[in-house]
This record gives C-alpha cells, structure tokens and sequence, in this order.
C-alpha cells in the first residue's frame, strides 16, 4: 500500500526521505515521488518503478531542502504513471496521500467549475486543490486543512507543505496509519515507524482524526481545533532489528526465525508446563461469561483463524466462527451478547479488519450488548492494539516479506495460548490436558528446527514445479486451512495458480483438474484422518498426478514412482498445523527463487492493505 515519509529540519533530508521510502518498499508500490520546499520553490521528482530509479532522479537534479514529503504509490486511482505518482501540487502546495478519498469525484466536479485543471486521473489531486482554495480565506496552513477535512469521505493519511512555510509540515489520520518521528530539533512523519529507524526510536502514534503542525522544534495535535497531548512512546531494540541479515530474502530468513519467535511468543504466557496467573489476568470474568468466539481476519490470518475453530471446538467445547473480514462487515453481522470477538492480523492496520472491528463496537453500543473485543497482533502499537479490550501479542519482530511466514505460526501458538486460557477459566479442559499440550508447545521450536532440515530435499522437489502452471494443495482437518495457506504462499510469490482443498471433497469437484501434468501437494500428519487421506492420495494417483507429500515420519507413506515424500518429524497432531507451516513455507519460497520472481515484494501486493 502506499507509503508516506515526511520531515522538516535544518539539515538537508532528501536521503532521509529517500531511504525512508527504501525501508517502506515491503509494503508494495508501483511509483515513487518526492517534494521539497527550497527557497519558497516546490522541487519534485517522480517516476514509475523502484525507488532506485527516483533516487537516481533526485540525485541527477540535486535536489535539497530541509521541508518535504515522499511517498510510494500503490495505484488505485489512476494507472501506475509519473503524473499519477504523489506529492501532488496545487499553486504552492504538495500533498502526499495514502487511503482513499471515496466522494473524490464530486469534489473534484467542484473545484473544475471553480478553474482547477487536474493533471493527475488520481483521488488525492483534490485534496491539493481544495487546500490551496482554501488558503483564499486563512493565510494560516493549519486552518486551511482544518477546513478541508470535513469535505473529504474515506480512509486518508496526508503529509502537506507550502512555500509559504518553510518551517512547517502539515499531517493528518483518518482512517489510515501515521505516526510522528520526534528527532533532536527537527521531526518526521511516516506510514510506519520502520522508515524513520534510522533517524529516532521516539514516535507519536496518531489517533483517528487528529491533525498534528509540526515545525523543527514542536509538535502540536488537534482534534477539533483544541491541542491534545499525544504520549511519546520509546521502542526498544528487538521491534527495531529488521535488517535482512545473511538471508538473501526477507521471507528466508523470517521462516528460519520462527523457532526463536514461537518460544517469545509463548514464553510470555508460560511458567514451566502451566499458564502464568497473570497471563491475560485482567480478562478473566470476560472469558468466564463468553459462550461463542467470532474470529475476523484476512488473508493468511484467516487461516489461522480457521485452525483456532478445530481447536476451541475440540479442545474447550466452545463455538467459534471465522469470517474473512471484507465479508463480515458488509453483511449487516448479527451481534451477539456474550461473544469474544477477535482479530487476527499480523499489522493491527488492515483496513478490512478494523473497519470490522468498529463496525461491531458501534452495533455493540447501540443494542446495548455485552461483548468483549480482542486483537492478537505482532505491532503492539497498532490501531487493532490500541483499539480492543485485550490484546495478546505474537512476538515475531517485525515481518518484512509480504508473504507471511514467522507471523502465521506465532498468531497459532498464540491462539493455542488463547484456547488454553479460555478452556482454563471456563473449567472446559483440564488441568492435566492443558499441562500435557503446554509441553508439547515447549518442544516445537526444536521440532521446527529439524523440519528446517529439509530444506535442500525441499529446494530439490521445487525444481519440479517451475515449469507449471497449477497446482493443488490437499489436506483434511487443521491441515485444510494449511492447504489453503499453501496455495495462498504458492500464487501469491511464485505467480502459479494454486488451490487448496479439504481432501475429502476432491471427488466433488477438483478431481476432474488432476492429470500428468498437475502437482498435488498433501499434508499428512499423523492423525486421525491419516487413512482417509491416503485413500485421496490413491484417488490422485490412479488419475495420473504427482504427489508431493509433506508426511509424518512415522505415517507410513514412502516415495516411489511420482510420488515424493519429504518426512518431518512427529509431533502432537494438535500442534502439528505450526510445523507443516514450515515445508509448504519453504516449497513457494524455492520455487519463487527459481521463477525469478520479486520474493519479498510480488507483483501487484502490499505487506499492509490499508486500503480496502
Ligand atoms: C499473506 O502472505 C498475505 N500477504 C496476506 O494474506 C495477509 O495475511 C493479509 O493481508 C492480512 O494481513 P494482516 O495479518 O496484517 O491483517
């Protein structure tokens, strides 16, 4: 999604807001563009492409100045263009906008019947123009936007400068992330904290609908025209260690820190082989009264999500729905008293997500309900964070890689984390079940470990699949939402179609896709289900597909004529979605590699959509 990046100083920052722009490319982006205020001129470049190609642009035309604004753009408005690229300029004004400006159009009628020329096809030119409109009756920048700000419908983020005032950067949330960067004597804006690590470790996390002024020295927030104080809050180093390291990839190198970050996540719950008293303490007369869970999410924490249910229902008796969020909020959603309702999301920023979440917080109110709102979430300064009653925290470090990885397997050791404590308090699981499980947790990380092991067998399977153009993923109980994670991974970096399928229901339908030519992929715990899942293997063989079978060690199942095992050890078949995370992990990895696609940041994707 787009990304904004802004300072005012004394020192020249084009290679502050540059690099910025640099540390937000994980978020995806098709353009790129910069604005500074040099002796009362806007000086800007834009261009299609890799910051690269602006950097190249602004160091050609040397550009500097200590006021500025930056920004990637993630098009939704618009073809990715130069003209389309952001800052936007109106008279004496530049405007960076990540989000969407829903009645873009009306306004933009508007301001054509009052003599605006419109350079741009993009949503964010309007906000340009109405604010230079607006200095036609304030000389102040503030109240300028402050008076724009009411016009505009949407989600929107927005940094703004004027020639006028050299020493002074405009900023506002709604609806979309921004934070404040307090340096020594001078101050940033960004989508995200991670483009302005190299300058402070202090931010301002905006709330929805503040504008905040901010000068060399000063920050000041509003919310509606009175100044509000907004905390200074102090990250330590292990939020801020994001360097790729030794790994080629981003993605490679979060998939080899997930035993590390599975025994943070659940250190911070765990006291030998029983929960902490104080873990999630404050929610317990909460979980006491819940009678169902409604889960929402997207994308890869949908799949998480979708484990959880297997696991409330067999493990604590508890209802639990899931629902991809997008779905969930547009379809006027029954609230029900007495339910947790939770969100997973691996940013706390996803717009769907939250939209959700407010959208039942207001139902919520207006019927008078009791519900309780949680959000397990790897940024604990997220809006998600911020805005529920509970947060339970994965502590993966910051994920890079759009494709998921570390993040999904931490979100599963915290929704176990979660069940047993539900399970606990609702006196639903015993003591001796949730100690027995606590143990198995325990020994994941080294189990993850040895699976890591495979990967040379898995980098040899993956030359198999270059050359194809689909595939399937199969799997039965909590490994059809790993089939479904699987096929998720494969599309989404290597660009080859995949769908994942609860086994059982391959004769109604996808069995009539497998030839000699489609690769099937299974996911073969030892668990129950195992000789039903050998008979779809069968299924598969006898219409000539190639199996590649991720299967526990002692399963049973052996390599032979197109059919490729690779063992991964056994495990508590409770436990064991986190670990079959790891193979089909590295299988999309490897073959992304060798397709010679973009791994950390595929084609037409972004890390956090903030847009819906
Ligand atoms: C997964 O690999 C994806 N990039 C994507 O599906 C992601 O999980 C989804 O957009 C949800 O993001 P969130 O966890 O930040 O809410």
């Amino acid at each position: 999604m787009c990304g904004i990046v802004g300072g005012v100083a004394e020192r020249n920052i084009s290679n502050i807001l540059i690099e910025g722009l640099k540390r937000l490319e994980y978020r995806g982006y098709d353009s790129a563009g910069l604005a500074l205020i040099n002796q009362g001129q806007i000086l800007r470049e834009r261009r299609v492409g890799k910051v690269v190609n602006l950097e190249q642009a602004v160091l050609d035309a040397q550009l500097n100045g200590s006021l500025g604004i930056a920004h990637t753009r993630w098009a939704t408005h618009g073809k990715p263009t130069e003209n389309n690229a952001h800052p936007h300029i109106s008279g004496n004004v530049a405007v960076v906008h990540n989000g969407i400006i829903e009645n873009y159009q009306e306004l933009k009628d508007q301001l054509e019947t009052l003599g605006y020329i419109f350079t741009s096809q993009t949503d964010t030119e309007v906000v340009a123009h109405l604010v230079n409109d607006a200095l036609k009756s304030t000389p102040s920048l503030l109240e300028a936007v402050r008076l724009v700000v009411p016009k505009l419908k949407g989600a929107y983020a927005l940094g703004i400068i004027h020639t006028d005032h050299p020493d002074e950067l405009i900023t506002v949330r709604e609806g979309s992330p921004l934070v404040i960067g307090v340096g020594i004597g001078e101050n940033f804006i960004s989508s995200d904290q991670l483009a302005l690590l190299p300058i402070t470790n202090r931010f301002i996390y905006l709330e929805e609908g503040d504008i905040a002024r901010l000068t060399r020295t000063t920050i000041e927030v509003f919310v509606d025209g009175q100044l509000v104080e907004r905390p200074i809050t102090e990250l330590d180093a292990t939020v801020t260690n994001a360097s790729k390291g030794r790994y080629k990839h981003y993605m490679l190198k979060e998939i080899y820190e997930q035993p590390e970050a599975i025994k943070q996540t659940i250190s911070q719950a765990l006291n030998g082989n029983a929960l902490r008293e104080d873990f999630l303490a404050n929610a317990n007369d909460q979980f006491k009264n819940i009678q169902q869970i409604q889960i929402i999410a997207c994308g890869t924490s949908y799949h998480a999500g979708m484990i959880a249910k297997y696991w409330c229902e067999q493990l604590i008796d508890l209802p639990c729905q899931v629902e991809i969020a997008s779905e969930f909020r547009y379809r006027s959603p029954v609230i029900v008293n007495q339910t947790l309702y939770l969100c997973i999301s691996q940013s706390g920023e996803t717009a769907d997500t939250l939209a959700a979440l407010r959208d039942i917080q207001k139902r919520a109110v207006s019927k008078h309900l009791d519900i309780t709102t949680m959000a397990i979430c790897n940024v604990a300064t997220s809006s998600m964070v911020r805005e529920t009653n509970y947060s339970l925290l994965t502590l993966a470090g910051p994920e890079i890689g759009v494709a998921s990885t570390k993040a999904f397997t931490t979100q599963l050791a915290a929704l176990m984390l979660l069940v047993l404590k539900i399970g606990t308090v609702k006196q639903t699981i015993t003591a001796e079940q949730v100690s027995q499980l606590i143990a198995d947790l325990w020994h994941i990380p080294k189990i993850l470990l040895d699976t890591l092991q495979n990967n040379n067998e898995i980098l040899a399977l993956s030359e198999l699949f270059v050359e194809k153009q689909h595939c399937l993923f199969l799997g039965r109980g909590t490994h059809f939402p790993i089939a479904l994670e699987g096929a998720l991974k494969l599309k989404e970096i290597s660009y080859i179609h995949a769908e994942g399928y609860a086994a059982g229901e391959l004769k109604h339908g996808p069995l009539a896709l497998v030839d000699n030519e489609m690769p099937v992929v299974i996911l073969a715990p030892k668990d129950d289900m195992l000789d039903k899942l050998k008979s779809n293997m069968e299924e598969v063989q006898a219409r000539g597909g190639e199996l590649f079978v991720f299967a526990d060690e002692n399963s049973g199942i052996k390599s032979k004529d197109r059919q490729h095992v690779v063992n991964v050890p056994t495990v508590h078949p409770t436990l064991a979605p986190i670990v079959y995370s790891i193979p089909i992990q590295l299988l999309s990895y490897h073959v992304a590699v060798l397709r010679g696609t973009d791994v950390d940041q595929p084609r037409n994707l972004a890390k956090s959509v903030t847009v819906e």
